[in-house]
C-alpha cells in the first residue's frame, strides 16, 4: 500500500512561507522548486499561487509519488511533473529560465558545494527579474544562535560531517559571486529565515 511521505515541519512552515511568496512574487509566472522532498510545499504553493506554474524537482525520484499524491489531494492543475535535478549536476538538465526558483531546507542537509551550485544554477536559469528564494536555518555572526539550531547543527554534523547549518554571510558571498544580491532577510517561525535574492 502506498504511504505518502509527510513532513510535519513542511506542514507547519507552509503558511508563513506562502505569505511571503504571495507578497514578493508577481501574480503569475513559472517557478522551479529545488529539493521538493515530500511535495507538500509544491501542492500548497501551487494552490496559494494560482497564477503560477510550479515545477517540482529533487536529486532523487523517491518522493515523486508523494508529490503527485499531495497535488491530487490539493486538486491543483498548475504543477508540472517533477524533474530529477541534482544541483551539483553541471549543467542543470533544463533548457529554460524561470521567474522564481525556490529551495527550502537543502543547504544544511547536503555538502557545502551545493550552495555554490545552487547560486550558479539560479544565476543561469533565472529570468532577468527573477527571484531566488531560500528557506531554512542559518547561522549569523551578529545574531546569537538559538539553542534549538545549535542542537540541530550538532545532530546534522553527527549524521554526516559534510552537513551542517550554513553561515548566512558565506551563503550571501556565494550568491554575490554568481551575480545575485540578497534583497530580503525575513525571520520565520522556529528560528528559520526566508531569503530573497535577485540580480
Ligand atoms: C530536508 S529535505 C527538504 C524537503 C523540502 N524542501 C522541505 O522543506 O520539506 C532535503 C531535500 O534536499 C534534497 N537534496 C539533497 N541534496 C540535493 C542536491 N544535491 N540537489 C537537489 N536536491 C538535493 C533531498 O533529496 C531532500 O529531498
Amino acid at each position: 500500500m502506498f504511504t505518502p511521505q509527510h513532513s510535519p515541519a513542511a506542514e507547519r512552515n507552509l503558511p508563513p512561507i506562502l505569505e511571503v511568496l504571495q507578497r514578493v512574487l508577481p501574480p503569475a509566472g513559472t517557478a522551479l522548486e529545488i529539493a521538493s522532498g515530500t511535495g507538500q510545499h509544491a501542492a500548497g504553493f501551487a494552490q496559494g499561487l494560482p497564477g503560477w506554474t510550479w515545477q517540482p524537482s529533487d536529486a532523487q525520484d523517491a518522493g515523486f509519488a508523494s508529490i503527485a499524491h499531495w497535488c491530487a489531494q490539493a486538486g491543483v492543475a498548475n504543477v508540472l511533473p517533477p524533474l530529477v535535478l541534482d544541483v551539483l549536476a553541471s549543467p542543470w538538465p533544463l533548457l529554460r529560465t524561470f521567474d522564481a526558483i525556490f529551495c527550502a531546507n537543502m543547504l544544511h542537509i547536503s555538502p557545502w558545494a551545493t550552495c555554490a551550485a545552487l547560486m550558479d544554477g539560479a544565476a543561469r536559469h533565472l529570468a532577468p527579474q527573477g527571484l531566488l528564494i531560500t528557506y531554512g536555518p542559518y547561522l549569523e555572526r551578529d545574531v546569537p544562535t538559538a539553542l534549538g539550531n545549535l542542537n540541530f547543527d550538532a545532530s546534522l554534523r553527527a549524521q554526516n560531517p559534510a552537513w551542517g547549518i550554513r553561515q548566512l554571510d558565506e551563503v550571501v558571498q556565494q550568491a554575490q559571486r554568481a551575480g545575485l544580491q540578497l534583497r530580503e532577510r525575513n525571520p520565520m517561525p522556529a528560528n528559520n529565515l526566508l531569503l530573497v535574492f535577485g540580480r
